[in-house]
């Protein structure tokens, strides 16, 4: 894989975590970084909420050295704003990434994630004032348009990112009106990186190590950041293709639980779902709910997944 460097952060190589909201928690990211995960990134953090000291969102920008190298996002309108945010996390974490992509009505309506795309002037702005304040390098994760690709518009927002002094900017290439689903367009991909100098991380619909080898041949791009393919198989780091077995999932998850525990992560309605999302490969989707469905404490989900080891 590719040899990546983000600012003055070298990478193993080019397989990243992407933010994923309500799934990559810090005990999850943790397991992705000993799977071999070169960066992980922490799902989005409201800027706004981290600068009054709102106890949940403070919970959320945790991290740990165990996942190190580790990104936070954070996502935000206003210039002061995303400042203070960063200032306030920029030494627990490697790199700092700013949110433009989200298409989420709760944050357009607050003018941030996918809605800056329509403001590039913005961009420039809030790009300049965080990179002029931190210390750490900086990252910017936008789409490829809002309502339809265009490769005119990601061009010309991606330029002024790096203008501005974004340290790599990270391509969903997915319109925003997609969310997370349907086509991905790799020639835009191709393009911003032809267009350029700061590495270009793709991403979208990359399901299997050959799909990321394939999207950084064919488009050139430094980095290729892996979402849901990475939900509940943290394997997926590994840059093997070996299946794995129910002993090494349960190890795994038995692990995350662990870490969970010490991380204060325990709603079992929570750990329910991560247990689907790591065993899902064992079970039909909808048997495993309704089997987890009758699971009220870690004792009992361990019970279950000790019972269906021997079916
Ligand atoms: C459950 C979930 C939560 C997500 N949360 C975030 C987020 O907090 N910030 C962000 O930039 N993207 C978020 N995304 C988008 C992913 O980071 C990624 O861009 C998208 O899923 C496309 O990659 P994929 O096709 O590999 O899943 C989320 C996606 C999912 C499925």
């Amino acid at each position: 894989m590719a040899n990546l460097k983000i600012g003055n952060l070298q990478l193993k190589d080019g397989l990243i975590l992407a933010p994923l909201a309500g799934i990559n928690d810090i005990a999850f990211r943790r397991i992705c970084a000993e799977h071999g995960a070169s960066l992980v990134y922490t799902g989005m953090v409201n800027a706004n909420a981290l600068v009054r000291g709102n106890k949940a969102t403070k919970k959320l920008a945790q991290t740990c050295d165990e996942e190190r190298p580790v990104g936070i996002q954070i996502f935000g309108s206003n210039p002061e704003t995303l400042v203070k945010a960063a200032k306030l996390v920029q030494d627990q974490v490697d790199i700092i990434d700013i949110n433009m992509g989200c298409p989420d009505k709760n944050v357009i309506k607050q003018g941030a994630g996918s809605a800056l795309l329509r403001r590039p002037k913005k961009i420039g702005e809030l790009v300049s004032s965080v990179k002029k304040a931190i210390h750490v390098p900086l990252t910017v994760k936008i789409r490829s348009g809002i309502e339809k690709f265009s490769i005119e518009d990601t061009l010309k927002i991606a330029k002024i990112i790096e203008t501005n002094g974004a340290d790599a900017l990270i391509l969903h290439s997915r319109t925003a009106k997609q969310g997370g689903s349907g086509i991905v367009d790799w020639n835009i991909i191709k393009a911003v990186k032809e267009h350029l100098s700061i590495p270009v991380i793709g991403n979208g619909g990359v399901k299997t190590l050959s799909d990321a080898k394939l999207m950084m041949k064919d488009t050139g791009c430094d980095g290729v950041m892996i979402g849901t393919a990475a939900m509940g198989n943290p394997f997926i780091f590994e840059k093997t293709n070996e299946k794995r077995t129910y002993e090494e999932i349960k190890e795994t998850f038995y692990r995350y639980l662990e870490y969970a525990k010490h991380y204060e992560i325990e709603n079992i309605f929570y750990l329910r779902m991560q247990a689907q999302l790591f065993f899902k490969g064992f079970r039909s989707a909808a048997s495993l709910r309704k089997e987890l469905g009758y699971v009220d404490s870690i004792d009992g989900l361990k019970k279950l997944i000790e019972l269906n080891a021997r079916v």
